[in-house]
């Protein structure tokens, strides 16, 4: 009875471990994209696009602007430049980590919670 009931703890604890494991192993695929998406944006392009700047009426200073204007951004980032689809920011293409990032956003939905 006493093998049983260590043979069982042993069990119990090493799902305990395996389960919390697995817990570990998934956390950074919740990991928030938007804040990234955010800095990005802080970085390249809101000394353009915020009150008084050049890039107006397009105004990315607010989290409800990213979202709201999440495709075109992707577009004016990630998608071929062309005359009918101006590449930001104008002076060049961003780091392409960076469009992966803005990419892989606004395909999982392009809000604040993803
Ligand atoms: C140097 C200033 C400048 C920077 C930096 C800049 N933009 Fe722009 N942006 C502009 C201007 C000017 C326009 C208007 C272009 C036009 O219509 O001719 C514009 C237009 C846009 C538009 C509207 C395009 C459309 O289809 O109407 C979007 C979206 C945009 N920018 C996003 C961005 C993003 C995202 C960044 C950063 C990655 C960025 N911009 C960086 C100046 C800038």
């Amino acid at each position: 009875m006493k093998k049983m009931i260590t043979a069982l703890s042993v069990i119990f604890a090493a799902t305990v471990f395996i389960i919390s494991c697995k817990h570990d192993a998934m956390a950074p695929q919740t990991t928030l994209l938007f804040p990234k998406v955010k800095a990005i944006i802080q970085a390249n392009c809101v000394e353009c696009h915020s009150p008084g700047g050049q890039g107006l009426p397009v105004n990315l200073t607010s989290d409800d602007a990213i979202v709201q204007d999440a495709a075109l951004i992707k577009a004016a980032t990630v998608d071929p430049a062309s005359p009918r689809n101006r590449r930001m920011p104008p002076n060049g293409d961003l780091p392409e980590a960076d469009k992966t990032i803005i990419a892989q956003w606004f395909e999982e939905g392009g809000t604040t919670t993803n």
